[in-house]
């Protein structure tokens, strides 16, 4: 959650939003009344990719994602920039305004990046309160020295995007991977019928391209082996694109050894056509019947090694989870799977695939553990603290 207060370095924020998704985050805005002065909700709508929250006594969004929800969706507050106004009612806990109620409701960590003036920054009340709310746990990012937009140098200017997407991924990192080579699969296949068609399926890569930045930050070494998604690189891994899953599987075997963990969560075709047309198929019979055949099976490939790295697989199922799950864990000789429900939930919203929420049932030989459903970052982190913990086991 990005929140966007009265000061001049409002400006910025477009950009730290796009570095902050460009980095993986999904970014959601909450902006003050002097934000918006500085620059507009449309701009961080159209950069966010959502939209812009900017009012706490609004019944629409109420009805909504409200205030409460909005404080529990982030993994994050960050405050950026953050001017001095907002520092000072931060320390007095005030809620009569959107920005107030979501930091006192949040139990997430907040950071603020302060910017303003160098005399308003060194002014004893702002420091007193930026010293109180360091205390209290909230994180400071910056400022940094420098000429200033009032044309006085000194120290009060808002980090700059990149190094406050640094400072934010720095908030996460445990280090419970370190030394450690991760190769994660992500994404669906395409199994060509002819030069324009092919067969697929709804994954949206947004699990492995988590699992990929929840391993960065426990330290590891990540290669990524990614079918076609819509979803930058995250910053530190080495993303290879394959498309079929003949192609997947060579870049694994070209890629695995030394990896110490394998994380397949790519939804990987099970079948794809026995022929593959050399021209556009023509509209001819009034039916169309294709002939499939098995493709090998890259998870059970990679446990069969003789020097196996540590196997974790992904099952989505929308039947007898438990059972199906331990069958793979079985069948596959695997250390880990993580299971989940795919499909839509009562009110018709969709749940594991093409979503940005998640739940797991993970179970390993003489154990399992239930992560329930939450946003797809913070899935991956505790699933990679799991597979710390086994790893060491
Ligand atoms: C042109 C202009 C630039 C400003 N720049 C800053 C600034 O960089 N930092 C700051 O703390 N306040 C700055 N202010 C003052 C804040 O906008 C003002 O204190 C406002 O009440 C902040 O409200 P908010 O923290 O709720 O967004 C500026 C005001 C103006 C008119």
């Amino acid at each position: 959650m990005l929140a966007v207060t009265g000061s001049i370095a409002a400006y910025k924020s477009a950009d730290l939003t796009r570095r902050l998704r460009e980095a993986g985050a999904e970014v959601r805005v909450v902006m003050t009344t002097g934000g918006c002065e500085f620059i507009t909700p449309m701009t961080l709508q159209a950069v966010s990719g959502h939209p812009v929250y900017t009012t706490l006594m609004d019944v629409e969004a109420e009805a909504g994602m409200g205030h409460i929800e909005l404080a529990r969706w982030a993994d994050l507050l960050l405050i950026a920039p953050a001017s001095a106004d907002t520092l000072a009612r931060l320390v007095q806990g005030r809620s009569d305004d959107l920005l107030g109620a979501i930091s006192l409701a949040c139990e997430a960590p907040t950071a603020v990046a302060p910017a303003m003036n160098q005399a308003m920054w060194a002014d004893a009340a702002t420091q007193s309160n930026i010293a109180l709310l360091q205390q209290r746990g909230i994180h400071l990012f910056g400022p940094a020295e420098g000429e200033q937009a009032c044309g006085e140098v000194g120290s009060g200017r808002m980090l700059e995007p990149l190094d406050i997407v640094s400072a934010c991924s720095g908030l996460f990192a445990t280090g419970s991977l370190a030394g450690k080579k991760v190769m994660i699969t992500a994404g669906p296949t395409r199994e060509a019928l002819d030069p324009m068609r092919f067969i697929s399926n709804r994954s949206s890569g947004r699990m492995g391209y988590a699992m990929a930045i929840a391993c960065i930050e426990a330290g590891a070494e990540v290669i990524l082996i990614s079918g076609p998604v819509c979803l930058s690189t995250p910053e530190r891994v080495i993303r290879l694109d394959i498309e079929s899953a003949a192609e997947m599987l060579a870049a694994v075997e070209a890629q695995i050894s030394g990896c110490d963990i394998f994380i397949a969560t790519a939804a990987v075709a099970d079948y794809r056509p026995v022929d593959v047309a050399e021209q556009k198929l023509k509209k001819q019979a009034s039916t169309l019947t294709l002939s499939l055949e098995p493709t090998t099976d890259i998870l059970a490939t990679v446990a069969a090694h003789k020097q196996s790295p540590f196997t974790v697989g992904f099952a989505a199922e929308t039947e007898n989870i438990e059972q199906y799950a331990r069958g793979k864990l079985e069948k596959k000789s695997l250390d880990m799977i993580a299971a989940n429900q795919i499909g839509k939930q009562q009110d018709g919203t969709p749940i594991g695939f093409e979503s940005e929420q998640n739940s797991l049932a993970v179970y390993w030989q003489g154990g399992e553990k239930n992560l329930p459903k939450m946003q797809k970052s913070r899935l991956a982190r505790e699933l990679v603290e799991l597979i710390a913990i086994r790893i060491n086991a």
